[in-house]
């Protein structure tokens, strides 16, 4: 696969992780990075309690490191470009933070408390404010000594009849946005039915005279899907979500059945059972063990789908509390 430019960053390849909250930690961004994503991004978090709180509530899912997890973006999500403008300027003065390579902006969730305060899909319904936000994202950058890119992640509509948003693709992009990733649902939709390649092409379609890479998203599970994703839609880059949950091998995969090579296997039992644990290892660097334990249940059993007894022992690690009690459970299988 040929690398891309977004702003002035190349990634090497574009097969990207797509940002999850409760997923996308620290330490497995980094094991993406090993495993071949061109980049990964950040959960979302807050710009207005970045602006009225400081960083310290929201740094443990901003926390990044550059040496290990290479390209990486901050995810940001809100409703008033005042906040944006606060919130990069912070990142920017923070230490562990300055040297993150983008900024996204969070156009797409679908989640009440969100989209009530007018932010994330809610975006979508209102291009004029969506519009500013980027506009003040794309100041605040440039007034650095490094003007990193500023990207967009957004859905391909907000009521369930909405079939791609040509019109918001063309006002984000000119805005000066650095990149558009579209997720092929409706914000009506959330996680349900299906993601809409047919969707996503109206949008990639309407800022192709813009000189902005364009991502799409949405149902990419394998090769195959993937190609499907590039061809029909006729995007730059991809970004996968839910598949890669427990499953970073996938960017090789997919990677692979891009290129022409052949696709690796599955890893064996025993390898994904070594990530789980090197996961949590990861997770307990900066977490006390209970937090890390407890937020990593919801995860464990994404990394040992499909291993024989898996069922039974999920049940198990649901509720354990102690790493060494997550460590004697995962020997069960
Ligand atoms: C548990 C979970 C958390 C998510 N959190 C975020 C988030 O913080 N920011 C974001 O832009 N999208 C978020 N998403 C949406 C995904 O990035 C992606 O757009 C969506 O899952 C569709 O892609 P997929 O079919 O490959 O999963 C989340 C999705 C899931 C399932």
């Amino acid at each position: 696969m040929k690398s891309v430019k977004i702003g002035g960053i190349t990634i090497n390849n574009p097969v990207v992780l797509s940002p999850m909250a409760g997923i996308s930690s620290l330490p497995f961004r980094v094991i993406c990075n090993e495993m071949g994503a061109g980049y990964s991004p950040t959960e979302l978090v807050s710009a207005r309690s970045i602006r009225y709180n400081g960083i310290d509530k929201s740094l443990r899912y901003m926390r990044i490191l550059p040496e290990e997890e290479g390209i990486t973006a901050i995810q940001l999500f809100g409703s008033e470009p005042e906040d944006f403008e606060a919130a990069i300027e912070t990142i920017m003065d923070t230490p562990v933070l300055k040297e993150v390579s983008m900024i996204d902006i969070n156009m797409g969730c679908p989640v009440p408390k969100v989209v009530k305060t007018g932010s994330g899909s809610a975006l979508i319904e209102d291009p004029d404010r969506a519009s500013n936000i980027v506009k003040a994202c794309k100041k605040t950058v440039s007034q650095l000594p490094r003007p990193v890119p500023v990207t967009v992640k957004t859905r391909a509509g907000y009521n369930a009849d909405d079939k791609g948003k040509p019109d918001f693709a063309r006002a984000l992009a000119d805005a000066g946005c650095d990149m558009i990733c579209v997720h092929g649902r409706t914000r009506t939709q959330m996680y349900h039915g299906e993601s809409s390649n047919e969707a996503i092409s109206v949008m990639r379609e309407a800022v192709r005279g813009y000189e902005i890479p364009f991502f799409a998203n949405g149902d990419i599970t394998d090769a195959g899907s993937a190609r499907k994703v590039f061809e029909q839609t006729g995007c730059d880059g991809i970004m996968i979500g839910r598949a890669a949950r427990g499953n970073p091998w996938i960017f090789g995969q997919i990677l692979a059945g891009l290129d022409g090579r052949e696709i690796p296997a599955d890893p064996a039992p025993e390898i994904r059972k070594e990530m789980l644990i090197r996961e949590l290892e990861g997770r307990l660097k900066y977490l006390p063990e209970d937090v890390a334990v407890r937020e990593f249940r919801s995860v464990m059993p994404y990394y040992i789908k499909g291993i024989q007894g898996a069922a039974r022992i999920k049940v198990q690690l649901v509720s354990a509390v102690s790493f060494e009690e997550v460590k004697e459970i995962i020997e069960l299988v």
